[in-house]
């Protein structure tokens, strides 16, 4: 049996966050994973040149190409399936994935979200919004957190938070970008590569 989970990386943008879960296998810290894939919903993302780059197999999936989110999340099944995927990690992905498509990977998919949820979070909250409400909102702290997917727009388990403090004179670019570089790029990798330790040692439990 492969001594490594198999991770796949779901984008839609920058990739900053798949750039830290790239270094992070690159500097042995995600030593039981090794990210096999990278699904874009959008042609000419920047995250699918960081994958290229990194020599990673990429795939653009458009919703409009597949005559709407069925077929995309067909087609996301069809080549997340062809590469024995055992972890799908969400990382700046914008669309929301039907009960269906989560449930069929139960437990199997994680998501980074920029905030302390319960805060800030939901349908809607993707981009600055998560920000641009928690200046509104006063917040002295804000965060991040990942967290497995489940039907409910980011309300599955939680399984990492970090706290960044807001800043006087903050904006919501600003805000996050402290967000990211205080919390998302040291505890998404960190909690990739906690849970592809555990599927590896699970698999070998089973023989
Ligand atoms: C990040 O703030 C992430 O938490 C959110 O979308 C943003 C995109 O980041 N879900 P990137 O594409 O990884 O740079």
């Amino acid at each position: 049996m492969a001594d490594k989970a198999r991770v796949a990386v779901m984008v839609s943008s920058e990739g900053t966050n798949l750039q830290a879960l790239i270094d992070a296998q690159r500097a042995g810290l995600i030593d039981r994973g090794e990210i096999a894939l990278v699904i874009s919903n959008k042609e000419g993302a920047r995250a699918l040149q960081r994958a290229e780059k990194a020599g990673i197999e990429t795939a653009v999936i458009r919703p409009k190409d597949c005559g709407g989110q069925k077929g995309f999340e067909d087609a996301c099944k069809k080549a997340i399936d062809s590469k024995d995927i055992d972890l799908i990690v969400l990382a700046g992905f914008t669309i929301i994935l039907s009960r269906d498509f989560v449930n069929y990977y139960n437990h199997k998919i994680i998501n980074i979200h920029p905030s302390l949820i319960p805060a800030f979070c939901g349908d809607g909250y993707y981009g600055l919004v998560p920000h641009e409400e928690a200046l509104k909102r006063g917040v002295k702290v804000t965060g991040a957190s990942v967290h497995y997917v489940n039907e409910v727009a980011d309300g599955g388990e939680i399984i990492a938070q970090k706290a960044v403090n807001v800043e006087e004179g903050d904006t919501p670019e600003t805000l996050q970008r402290r967000v990211m570089e205080q919390a998302e790029w040291l505890i998404l990798p960190v909690a990739v590569a906690k849970i592809c330790r555990r599927i590896v040692k699970e698999r070998q439990k089973r023989g």
